[in-house]
């Protein structure tokens, strides 16, 4: 059995192969991840970050956001506080939608989620971090992990880095999941991988790789971490964690995008589905040669059945060349 395929047990769950779907807004609703779970080869499956006031309204069996299905196996559900917030009830809806672990989201940067105090924000406020994650370890009694990037890129920051860590552990935090860029990179330059090997010794919590894995060449990371996430690429080839962990399943490119539209059209009402098929194609779009065409066809489509005819054009014209 190689490193993959060697179960990662941790508090509760048992993930094999160790390999998760990364929490992607927009992306990892219930439709994508009914999606993956078709190919199957991972060992959890996270959702996109949810806000704790939509957690509290919706309906979480029907909203593409918390509704899960069976196949779908373990699902990670992840959430962004900003430490005023009332947990109790928002850790019980996440507990009524039978998460097989409560994440936190520590590492967006991105400036609307920052201006609420979550993501990246939370992680620099350690005064208010400290109270969340003890509050979130007493409520919850499964698997408890945190997800980061490495911090700001000034002087200090392997300190500061390590500061959290040490709080991390301290406050019962049972899985790190590490996305080493710093904050103010967005998805730009490269992931640094190097910094694993560093992060390891400064740790013993289960440490999840994330961040440009696109290929069997990051198993490697393994020598470091227990576990590999995948964002990006698993939107491309949503069959990547089959491939990584087994082999590279058969599939036709058409049929796959027009059973996401499907499921998509499922679970979402039409005028949000247009979006998050949009999206998904922004993606889709780069196993092909002549993908810009793929985006070009889909993106300005105004309606859902331009969408798809645009779409199926696209595949059988360029399929075949
Ligand atoms: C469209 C998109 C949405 C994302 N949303 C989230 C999110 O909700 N929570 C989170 O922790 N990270 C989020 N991320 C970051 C990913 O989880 C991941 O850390 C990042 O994409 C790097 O991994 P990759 O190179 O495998 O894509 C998002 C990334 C993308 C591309």
């Amino acid at each position: 059995m190689n490193a993959l395929n060697s179960p990662l047990t941790v508090k509760n769950c048992t993930f094999s192969p160790r390999l998760f779907l990364a929490p992607m807004a927009g992306v990892s609703h219930s439709a994508f991840r009914r999606l993956c779970a078709d190919f199957g080869g991972y060992g959890a499956l996270y959702t996109e970050m949810l806000s704790p006031s939509a957690l509290l309204k919706e309906d979480l069996t029907t909203s593409p956001f918390t509704k899960r299905r069976d196949s779908e196996g373990l699902v990670v559900y992840q959430i962004k506080l900003n430490g005023d917030e009332d947990l109790v009830p928002v850790i019980n809806r996440l507990k009524a939608c039978n998460a097989a672990a409560i994440d936190l989201n520590l590492g967006c940067p991105a400036p609307a989620i920052r201006k609420t105090g979550a993501g990246k924000a939370l992680f620099d406020n350690i005064e208010k971090l400290k109270p969340v994650l003890v509050t979130i370890r007493s409520l919850w009694p499964g698997l408890f992990s945190v997800k980061c990037r490495v911090g700001d890129n000034t002087d200090g920051w392997e300190e500061r880095f390590t500061e959290r860590v040490r709080l991390f552990e301290n406050s019962g935090v049972d899985l790190l999941c590490v996305h080493p860029r710093f904050s103010d990179e967005k998805l730009k330059r490269y992931a640094r991988w190097h910094l694993f090997d560093w992060i390891r010794t400064q740790t013993k919590l289960p440490l999840i790789a994330n961040g440009d894995i696109k290929d069997a060449a990051a198993l490697d990371l393994l020598r470091h971490c227990d576990g590999l996430m995948i964002g990006r690429e698993a939107v491309t080839k949503p069959w990547i964690f089959k491939t990584l962990s087994d082999s590279e399943p058969s599939f036709d490119f058409k049929e796959v995008w027009l059973r996401f539209f499907n499921y998509t059209l499922e679970d979402f009402p039409k005028e949000k589905a247009i979006g998050g098929i949009k999206e998904f194609t922004i993606y889709y779009a780069k196993n092909f040669f002549y993908g810009h065409e793929l985006f070009r066809a889909v993106q300005p489509s105004p309606d859902l059945t331009t969408l798809k005819s645009n779409a199926l054009r696209f595949f059988e014209r360029y399929l075949h060349i």
